[in-house]
């Protein structure tokens, strides 16, 4: 089945007065135009046809490569394309918390080895199947009791009202923090990765906020050890020495920051595909042996996350030069649609059988987070294909979608039934 983007406004983007009509995608990509939002296949097939890699000068400048190959070898460039700052539009050096100074803010996703591959060996073995185990029954409770509060009034925002309420308890239970402290959380996360993407200043403001609070928890663990996350890190040793509290307080916000907006927005576009496409929704409630490929199907098609590199010196790739400093897009959701690679790439094909996407990334920096976003993803679904197997857009102009460098629905009204 053909995705049919749908023709929502963002409230976010829309809202930037002076955008200059985008003509020549190859030159001038716009990876905050609302049709990007909306639609951003069609400009990646183009883009494979005309352009592979695509440079646009807008948001102090960056490069857009959109083949599987590509993005496979880029991830590959380390440290020659650097991760230490995989925000696409940098915060100015005035606006960095000096508190932070010297400590990175959110590794291993914002470090290259060797500070990328100890912070890394800390974290993986909190993210096995098995040590997600008491997440798993945690997500199980928290999704029908969602539901519960819900399903009575024949209709819901299945982004706001579900998508979103998942993943900040689930992260929250894990690290050990305050789970009534989830609004907070929530719009911590998108003044850092939504609206703060084009606002450094108030990236700044939250990115102070989060890291004045894992300080916190972090002084407080210390002395007070828990069974949590938190206190694990605190404990965990490094060539002999305890992880130093400002390394844990990035891994923190790190786990906080990737671990809702990413899940929210994988949960919501599949709830989003499914609502809109009929065939799709009553094969998988009536064909149960589908869910593990029509889920990676999910991710494939609607992967969400698109971090940056940064040139760490002059380099040639691909017929293209960068520049010492130059931002790189690893957009992995483009390789995802790549028709070398993936047979009717632009199809939601629910038993998809050899599916190798990259939405979780490829290379040393692979989402450490995986085994528990495919959790997640999958207790969230099943809860509700469950109870509600049947469910419609209650208005398609009304759903809006986020993006830039984390892509999902962020207003999605359905009906049930
Ligand atoms: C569907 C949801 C998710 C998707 C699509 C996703 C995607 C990604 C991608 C593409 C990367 C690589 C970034 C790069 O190459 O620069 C990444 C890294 C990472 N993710 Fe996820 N993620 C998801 C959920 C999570 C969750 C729930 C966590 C848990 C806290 C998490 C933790 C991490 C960490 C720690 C890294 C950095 C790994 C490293 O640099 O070594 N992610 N993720």
């Amino acid at each position: 089945m053909t995705d049919t983007a749908d023709t929502s406004t963002n409230p976010v983007t829309d809202a930037v007065p002076e955008r200059c009509p985008v003509t020549d995608l190859a030159t001038d990509y716009d990876m905050f135009d609302p049709d990007y939002l909306r639609d951003p296949f069609s400009a990646w097939a183009e883009l494979r046809d005309t352009c592979p890699i695509a440079h646009t000068e807008r948001y102090g400048g960056s490069w857009l490569p959109t083949k599987y190959d590509d993005l496979q070898a880029m991830a590959k460039m380390v440290p020659v394309l650097s991760s230490k700052s995989p925000i696409v539009i940098d915060m100015p050096e005035a606006l960095v918390d000096s508190d932070a100074t010297g400590y990175n803010a959110a590794a291993p996703i914002s470090a290259d080895p060797p500070e990328q591959s100890w912070t890394r060996r800390a974290l993986l073995p909190h993210f096995t199947p098995k040590a997600i185990g008491p997440q798993t029954e945690y997500t199980q409770r928290l999704c029908n009791d969602l539901i519960d509060g819900f399903i009575g009034d024949g209709g819901c925002d299945a982004a706001v009202d579900y998508a979103q309420q998942i993943p900040p308890r689930v992260i929250a239970h894990k690290l050990g923090v305050d789970e009534g402290m989830v609004d907070d959380f929530i719009e911590w996360v998108r003044g850092l990765l939504e609206l703060g993407l084009q606002d450094p200043e108030l990236r700044a403001k939250y990115r102070k906020i989060i890291r004045a609070f894992f300080a916190a928890e972090v002084a407080d663990r210390r002395v007070n050890p828990r069974d949590d996350l938190i206190t694990a890190l605190c404990q965990t040793e490094v060539d002999g020495e305890f992880l130093p509290d400002e390394v844990v307080i990035g891994m923190c916000n790190l786990q906080l920051v990737a671990g809702i907006d990413t899940t929210w927005s994988s949960i919501g576009s599949a709830l989003w595909h499914f609502a809109g496409h009929d065939d799709d929704r009553r094969r998988l409630a009536t064909e149960p042996e589908l869910w593990d490929t029509a889920m990676e199907e999910m991710l494939r098609f609607y992967a969400p996350v698109t971090m940056a590199r940064n040139a760490a010196e002059d380099i040639e790739y691909g017929g293209v030069t960068f520049k010492k400093g130059d931002k790189i897009l690893m957009n992995f959701p483009g390789a995802n649609h790549d028709p070398d690679i993936f047979e009717n790439a632009g199809e939601v094909v629910l038993d998809r059988q050899r599916n190798r996407h990259i939405a979780f990334g490829v290379g040393i920096h692979r989402c450490a987070g995986s085994n528990l976003a495919r959790m997640e993803m999958e207790v969230a679904l099943k809860a509700w294909f469950e109870r509600i197997p049947e469910f419609t857009l209650s208005d398609p102009d009304a759903v809006t979608w986020c993006g830039g460098q984390i892509r999902g629905p962020r207003k999605l009204p359905v009906v049930f039934g």
